[in-house]
């Protein structure tokens, strides 16, 4: 018998660790904006972030110098002990399970700020074996440190074992909060021929057929279009189902052209529409494209309201300009208006545009 019984999967890992959650609370995180808490002019800029972002995540692993892997913990623990976060959520990213840091940042960080911390990110994740591990460590390193409420943890989708296993990894502790796509890794892993983070590439595509040409034989070498397609599709795909059949959440992750703010746009709002709630952020440019994207326009609510409006109980279908609505239609728009509850519910300025909408009949 592998499995636990399910009357245990609630159980607390350690003696005096926090009872698990039975559910992930819908907390919102259109954008997950990275910080490297060594680099003192970031840090300086956290304090006045809180508020402006849904997310901040002190980052310890990739991107942080070797050499600077300690001064980055100790900076994280400085900047969460001094600030209020508010409604402002503070998680980090821990290095690699194999790693020589991994250790001295769990324990450090949940025994000094663990009621402060609300996500661990646990990148290169492999299977569920890896959350099992964090999942008890943290369990026993909640209950040394007295925190108080469960530290939930985040997969980063970054190796082709992981891949295979992203249903057992989302289903492998109560604590499991949510994925993120790390395409850059992953594309490494894969040995796909990229050398990009994030994104499309020119190369995968798809091209028009040949149109007739002078000697009645397709004109193979003519003008034809080019579609470029998207390198991250099916995993993106394979992770939301694996996240909704879980409860837990999907997100896009790390894109790095910085200056592309277009094609950033456009992978997130492909993201959005799969299913994901939200992305990384890499620079501030990237929150406010973030916070847009992942949040339903005013013609999404005014829409979404309007057929609820017209599906009375619910049950049965309607026809609204043309265009049959029923049961699953509407639930698609209960999506939509929920979403856009819990996004009033933090931000002053959605809350007053979507109050503003009113729906025509
Ligand atoms: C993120 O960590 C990535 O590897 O893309
Ligand atoms: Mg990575």
């Amino acid at each position: 018998m592998s499995h636990k019984s399910p009357k245990d999967f609630f159980a607390p890992l350690a003696v005096g660790a926090p009872a698990p959650l039975r559910e992930i609370p819908a907390r919102p995180s259109r954008a997950i904006h990275f910080f490297d808490p060594s680099n003192p002019k970031m840090a300086a800029k956290v304090p006045a972030m809180v508020g402006t972002v849904d997310v901040l995540l002190g980052n310890l692993e990739d991107a942080v110098k070797a050499d600077n892997k300690v001064a980055a913990r100790e900076g994280l623990v400085k900047i969460a002990s001094e600030t209020d976060f508010g409604k402002t959520q503070l998680w980090t990213r821990i290095n690699s399970l194999d790693s020589p840091w991994v250790l001295d940042d769990l324990v450090t960080l949940v025994t000094e700020i663990g009621d402060k911390l609300d996500v661990v990110m646990v990148p290169k994740v492999q299977g569920p074996e890896d959350i099992h591990y964090v999942d008890r460590l943290l369990a026993q390193l909640e209950a040394k440190g007295g925190v108080q409420k469960p530290i939930l943890i985040h997969a980063i989708l970054e190796t082709a074992r992981g891949v295979a296993n992203v249903e057992e990894i989302a289903l492998a502790s109560p604590r499991m909060q949510g994925i993120s796509l790390g395409p850059a890794d992953l594309a490494a892993d894969r040995k796909m021929k990229t050398t990009r983070v994030g994104g499309g590439h020119p190369g995968y595509l798809v091209r028009q057929d040949p149109v007739t040409g002078p000697d009645g034989g397709p004109d193979i070498h003519g003008t034809r279009a080019v579609f470029q397609q998207d390198l991250w599709h099916y995993t993106i795909a394979k992770m939301v189902d694996a996240c909704a059949a879980a409860g837990i959440y999907p997100y896009y992750g790390p894109f790095g052209d910085i200056t592309d703010v277009v094609a950033a746009e456009d992978q997130f709002r492909n993201a959005f529409l799969l299913g994901c709630v939200g992305t990384w952020s890499l620079h501030p440019k990237q929150i406010e494209i973030a916070n847009r994207v992942f949040s339903p326009s005013v013609e999404d609510i005014k829409h979404a309201r309007r057929v609820v409006a017209a599906m009375g109980d619910g049950t049965g279908a309607v026809m609204l300009d043309g265009k049959m609505e029923d049961d699953a239609s509407l639930k698609q728009c209960l999506v939509l208006v929920d979403l856009a509850e819990e996004l009033a519910a933090i931000d002053p300025k959605l809350k007053e545009l979507y109050a503003a909408i009113e729906i025509e009949d």
